[in-house]
């Protein structure tokens, strides 16, 4: 009996992938062109998840915080899922024994959600990431593009606050 094949889609993963390796190769993997780069990323994967900014990062041989910082900065950009405001928690060795899990489980009670998720209202998303390039300042988080280092749950908390409260203003500094 002759069986049918299921045409398999092609990895759409290594496509994009693949996509993004030519986006950086033909910019020379020159920094300035991070922003052309997210586009393309957000373009070919819908989202700038955490591995490719980690991804993007090490290509074009920038800091992930910076990465992360003009991900979030700018509102065209977004990190799954996108609520208005962003939180990453650096989850990596450095920021991990100085309690980043604490922080992070303390975030997720304040919010009820679970990293990953947006609260209900759309206002905060929760996310974590492996190293931010922060490790000097670890415990680190990012608060909508701008790093904050030295962070415990409570510091934490007051921030989530702050923005749930003011729609915090946004901050252009960096480490
Ligand atoms: S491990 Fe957190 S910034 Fe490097």
């Amino acid at each position: 009996m002759q069986t049918t094949k299921t045409k398999t889609e092609p990895n759409k993963v290594d496509q994009r992938i693949k996509l993004l390796d030519i986006t950086m190769k033909r910019n020379h993997y020159r920094q300035d062109a991070l922003i052309e780069i997210l586009h393309k990323a957000q373009s070919a994967f819908g989202y700038l998840e955490p591995d490719i900014l980690e991804y993007i990062a090490r290509g074009l041989k920038l800091p992930l915080s910076r990465v992360y910082g003009v991900a979030t900065f700018y509102h065209l950009f977004s990190l799954k899922p996108s609520g208005v405001h962003s939180c990453v928690v650096c989850m990596g060795t450095a920021c991990y024994v100085k309690g980043s899990d604490r922080i992070l489980t303390a975030l997720e009670k304040e919010l009820s959600i679970h990293v990953g998720e947006t609260t209900s209202d759309n206002q905060i998303s929760l996310m974590s990431a492996r190293c931010l390039g922060a490790c000097g300042i670890a415990p680190a988080i990012v608060f909508d593009g701008t790093v904050i280092g030295k962070q415990d749950p409570e510091t934490a908390i007051e921030k989530v606050k702050a923005i749930e409260k003011s729609k915090v203003i946004r901050s252009k500094e960096w480490i």
